[in-house]
């Protein structure tokens, strides 16, 4: 079949690719152990359902404004000024979305086309490139170090920049790799974009799932931030709400009436219900627990992951500051990098274990493996890893 050149490049999710097939290898019979997706295996929390089926029973069905509730930007908006040390107050800044991920295609579509660069750190979440190929830009890999915890600097984001550089990801604690910027160089990096008119587009996903307990400093935490800053956050990770698909953008009022403009021609808008259930859960008093029992069971498990991980010989496992994941580096340092795509399909075929290999993140010679779900699963995947690679 022939596509438009829109698509012509497109290639759909790995992480998402890879989870789709260890399902239907299970519904053939297989028995996997799932590490590759990337969502916290708890239920959602009681007062989402709540908030969403009183709206339901009320009447309130009809389509959601575009950029969302009144009621959900005004509980965003006091949750970020709770949360962030300097997060602006004015709910007209928010945009709603079905998702950071289509948050993030709105603004980039509407910040980035043909002929404009766009700076994305490597190992990076994996839709980020194709979204910034989709509004026609080119991305820009900056390339971080294993051995420096990939720390993010101005040096090596100055080597990248070019009279065309228009825009910056950050992604900070990182999918993959975990890694959490902190706050000098935070703001390092945002005067530094300020100076040379870049738009730095900061997904704060996992910035409440920080294991030191403080949130990860955030773009909304920098004093006199230049204008062209925009932090994505959403239900998905730390309320463990991905299925309701709510995230926002928050950033200039006139770049949020735009990426609305385009979302009114797309999707309308996120769901009614799923909106009522995010407002509920962001104003009620129990956000914060909720939040703290979540992060200290993933804390657990990523302690518990990490030590069963420890001493492999190929394999070598830095314990993650934040998010959800191991990030491991397949054989020595100093050897070309491992093809990961031949190890995460061997391991799948072979014992079951289903993880993402680092190609998917720019980063190939690594294996990322989620750590959030259960504790017998946990258990059971890293014995078969340390099995499997002690075997090779
Ligand atoms: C870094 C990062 N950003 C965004 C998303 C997507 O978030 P959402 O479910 O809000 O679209 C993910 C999901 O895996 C992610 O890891």
């Amino acid at each position: 079949m022939r596509f438009s050149s829109n698509v012509s490049a497109l290639k759909p999710s790995a992480t998402l690719a890879i989870t789709a097939r260890a399902r239907q290898m299970r519904a053939e019979g297989r028995s996997i152990i799932d590490l590759s997706a990337g969502e916290p295996s708890f239920a959602t929390p009681e007062v989402a359902a709540e908030g969403s089926a009183a709206a339901v029973r009320a009447g309130r069905t009809g389509y959601p404004p575009t950029p969302g509730f009144p009621e959900l930007r005004e509980s965003i908006t006091r949750y970020l000024v709770e949360t962030s040390a300097h997060a602006p107050e004015d709910p007209a800044g928010v945009l709603v979305s079905a998702g950071v991920k289509q948050a993030l295609f709105n603004l980039c579509f509407s910040l980035f086309g043909e002929g404009d660069e766009v700076l994305i750190p490597a190992p990076f979440w994996t839709s980020y490139l194709a979204i910034v190929e989709l509004a026609r830009a080119r991305p820009v890999v900056v390339e971080t170090d294993f051995d420096q915890g990939f720390a993010l600097s101005v040096d090596q984001l100055e080597a990248r920049r070019t009279d065309s550089t228009r825009g910056l990801f950050l992604n900070s604690p990182s999918n993959p790799s975990g890694a959490v910027m902190d706050q000098q160089t935070l703001e390092d990096v945002c005067s530094w974009a300020g100076e040379h008119g870049i738009w730095v587009l900061s997904d704060e996903i996992y910035r409440r799932l920080h294991y030191d307990g403080s949130p990860a400093p955030s773009v909304l935490d920098v004093r006199n931030r230049p204008e062209h800053i925009v932090a994505m956050d959403g239900m998905s990770k730390a309320f463990s709400m991905p299925g309701w698909r709510i995230g926002w953008a928050v950033g200039p009022p006139e770049l949020i009436k735009k990426a609305s403009d385009l979302q009114s021609q797309t999707t309308s808008a996120a769901a009614g219900p799923s909106q009522f259930a995010a407002a509920a859960v962001l104003a009620s008093e129990s956000r914060e627990r909720v939040i703290a029992e979540f992060r200290t069971i993933l804390d657990r498990r990523r302690q518990s992951a990490h030590s069963e991980l420890q001493g492999i010989e190929g394999f070598e496992v830095p314990l993650p500051p934040g998010a959800i994941y191991l990030y491991g580096r397949i054989g020595g340092g100093n050897s070309q990098a491992a093809d990961s795509a031949a190890v995460a399909e061997a391991l799948l075929q072979q014992t079951g274990v289903a993880c993402v290999p680092g190609e998917a993140f720019g980063t190939p010679g690594y294996l990322r493996l989620n750590f959030s779900v259960d504790d017998e699963v946990l258990a059971a995947g890293a014995e078969l890893l340390r099995d499997w690679f002690a075997a090779r």
